[in-house]
Order: structure tokens, then C-alpha cells, then sequence
């Protein structure tokens, strides 16, 4: 399972990139408006520092919502660097746009995924990567982890290429549940990642080898 980190704040994605293993980065408009970034120049280059960063796939989100200036918007995006992965909607002329991409060898991501015929149709129109937002369906009280389990029996049955990346992740658990339930990528703020590290018995054992230690140093 890939790790991408899900933020464009700059210090979390060196501190995630310095542990040495994220292998991407998604971002959305509301996560670019949270880092201050304002007016077109700027994130164009808020996304080239990103690319810069991490040697992966970096999600860049449109903000169009017609077919073709979705096609528009992300051949710009397209431009930037060559791991930018053009992050598309899940709405009628955005299946179009992702189809016209695949088509023209541009990465898409397709995002806002709620439900497993969303899934399919996204696999159909050749994107390379769909996010479910798993945080979101618990939040409206579902259970967010069953639609990744969903789509990913599906795909293993259909033999559908479009890699599953989780998205909306609120803690630590969440990741876990992911490489369970068969998710391709797991797209997580910091701290989830973080608390991975976490064990309590981790830290009581390493105190007391380490105050063992001084008794033979
Ligand atoms: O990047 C899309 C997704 O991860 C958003 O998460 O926390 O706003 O539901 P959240």
C-alpha cells in the first residue's frame, strides 16, 4: 500500500517525506486556501515546490466543473511538472475529462467518491486513481471502510487497473483499515501517519533497555 500525505502545508510534507516513505501527496482547494496560497501564480508554484519535494505522484485539483475547461485547467496542471496527477470530480462532464485524459496520456485522480458506482464508472472512464472519502461517510454516520472493501472486491472481480486511494482519513485506525480492506493507497493528514509510531509498550521497553544499558557502559 502507497502513503500520500493529504496536505499542502509545506513543513508536514517535508516531515512525512523525511521519514522516507511517502510516496505522494494530494491536495484540494480547501487545503490550498488553509496554507494562505492565493491567486493562480501562486499555486501553480505552491505546486511546483511540492513536486520539487517529493518524488511522487502530486494530486493538483481543478476547479472547473465543465468538460472542457476541466481540460483545459488540467493540461496547465499537467504542465507543472510530470508527476502531477490531475484531480478531477466525480460529476458527469468530469467522467468525460478523465476519459479525454486517459486518452492523452495525463494522470488523473478521480476525487469525491461516494459510492461504488461512482468507483466503476471512474475505473470505465480510465482514471488512474479514485478517492473515496471514508472520514466524510463516517461522519454522516456509515461506515466508510466498507465502501473501500466494496470497490476493492470489485476490482479485484473486474480486473479494473484505477488504484483505490483512501481518502478523508481522521486517525490513525483508519490507515490500518485500509491495508485490511484492500485500499491501493491510503492519503492521510500527518498525525494518523505519526501515530502509527505509537505504542506504549514500545516506549516502556526502550526505557528500561536504555536504563539497563548504563549498567554495562
Ligand atoms: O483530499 C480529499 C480528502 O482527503 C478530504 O478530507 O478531512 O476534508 O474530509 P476531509
Amino acid at each position: 500500500m502507497k502513503f500520500f500525505i493529504d496536505t499542502a502545508n509545506l513543513d508536514q510534507i517535508k516531515e512525512a517525506n523525511d521519514l522516507g516513505i511517502l510516496d505522494g501527496v494530494t491536495t484540494n482547494p480547501s487545503l490550498m486556501a488553509k496554507e494562505g496560497v492565493k491567486g493562480a501564480d501562486a499555486v501553480m508554484k505552491h505546486y511546483e515546490t511540492i513536486c520539487e519535494m517529493v518524488d511522487g505522484d502530486i494530486s493538483a485539483e481543478v476547479v472547473s466543473t465543465e468538460t472542457q475547461a476541466i481540460i483545459e485547467e488540467g493540461k496547465k496542471l499537467a504542465a507543472i511538472h510530470p508527476n502531477i496527477v490531475v484531480k478531477v470530480p466525480m460529476i458527469k462532464d468530469g467522467i468525460k475529462a478523465i476519459k479525454w485524459f486517459s486518452d492523452n496520456g495525463i494522470k488523473t485522480n478521480c476525487t469525491l467518491v461516494f459510492s461504488a458506482g461512482q468507483a466503476i464508472l471512474a475505473a470505465k472512464a480510465g482514471a488512474n486513481y479514485l478517492s473515496p472519502f471514508i472520514g466524510r461517510i463516517d461522519d454522516s454516520g456509515w461506515e466508510g471502510i466498507q465502501l473501500i472493501q466494496q470497490i476493492a472486491n470489485i476490482f479485484a472481480i473486474q480486473g479494473f487497473k484505477t488504484e483505490i486511494l483512501a481518502a478523508s482519513i481522521r486517525n490513525t485506525n483508519h490507515i490500518i483499515q485500509c491495508a485490511e480492506a484492500g485500499a491501493n493507497v491510503v492519503t492521510s493528514p500527518l498525525e494518523p501517519i505519526l501515530g502509527l509510531l505509537k505504542h506504549p509498550l514500545t516506549d516502556i521497553g526502550l526505557a528500561k533497555f536504555l536504563e539497563d544499558a548504563k549498567k554495562f557502559q
